[in-house]
């Protein structure tokens, strides 16, 4: 499997609080990975430091290969619009856009051509069958709905990652379920990396591996190989109340 991320001895500190200490972390093409750990473990700042919305004091990172010390502002930027798509938990839809607008817009921002950008978004509303409410706006839709709007934004421009940031922590179980059942089939048909920050070990479960965050430093990490969700949920649980970390 080809390495997309890689850090070495990533280090963040905010002046004198070393908030990531020393990570060395490997992601590898087409995973789908949880980070869990306590509030305040770094899960935010090093997803942020992997995405390039944040810079770090130590170490080194490299996506696809190319070290971020070595791109300039403008580069990173770039970088971070075609190679990377986001999904937060307050979804950041423009509300005077309807739902199709606010799809296409990373698209758009490329200036990419029309019918490219109807291609893209066909074979995305079919997977993720969102067809009757693209022409609604955002007030008009259920938190769900907007929540698997923000995936199809993060997906449409073919990132090679996807960073989602607690994507299910606003939601009911039902459209929970649903959000993580879909970013499971981006990830499978796209075959889109997943980096997702979760404190929940249900939504981790339905990952292919979980990272453990505390106090800056990665304390344990497991693989769902052959197991169950069900079986690899309970895993989680025994890993996560041995840490700590809150749970729901
Ligand atoms: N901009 C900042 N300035 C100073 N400290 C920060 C800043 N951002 C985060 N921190 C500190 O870094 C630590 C980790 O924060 P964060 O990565 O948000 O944790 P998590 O996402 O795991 O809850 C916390 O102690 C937080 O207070
Ligand atoms: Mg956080």
């Amino acid at each position: 499997m080809a390495t997309i991320i890689q850090t070495k001895n990533l280090s963040k500190s905010y002046g004198k609080t070393q908030v990531l200490k020393n990570i060395d972390l490997t992601i590898n093409q087409g995973e789908f990975t949880a980070i869990m750990g306590p509030s305040g473990s770094g899960k935010t700042t090093l997803m942020n430091t992997l995405s390039t919305i944040d810079s770090f004091t130590g170490g080194e990172v490299w996506i696809e290969g190319k070290s971020l010390l070595d791109l300039k502002k403008k580069a990173l930027r770039e970088f971070r619009q075609k190679r990377m798509g986001f999904i937060f938990q307050d979804f950041n839809l423009l509300d005077t856009l309807t739902v199709k607008e606010n799809i296409l817009l990373p698209l758009s921002l490329q200036r990419t051509p029309v019918a490219e950008m109807e291609q893209r978004l066909a074979n995305i509303i079919e997977a993720l069958n969102m067809e009757s409410i693209l022409s609604q706006y955002p007030s008009e839709i259920s938190g769900g709905q907007k929540q698997r709007t923000a995936a199809a934004r993060a997906i449409i421009t073919n990132p090679a990652i996807v960073f989602a940031d607690e994507p299910t922590g606003s939601l009911d179980s039902r459209s929970a379920t649903q959000l993580l059942e879909q970013i499971q089939l981006l990830n499978q048909t796209f075959k889109a990396t997943v980096l997702m920050i979760t404190h929940d070990s249900y939504a981790a479960s339905y990952c292919q591996r979980v990272i453990f965050l505390r106090d800056g430093k990665i304390v344990n990490e497991m693989f769902k190989g052959e197991q169950t969700e069900k079986e690899f949920f309970d895993r989680i649980l025994t890993i996560q109340s041995a840490i700590g970390g809150d749970r729901r």
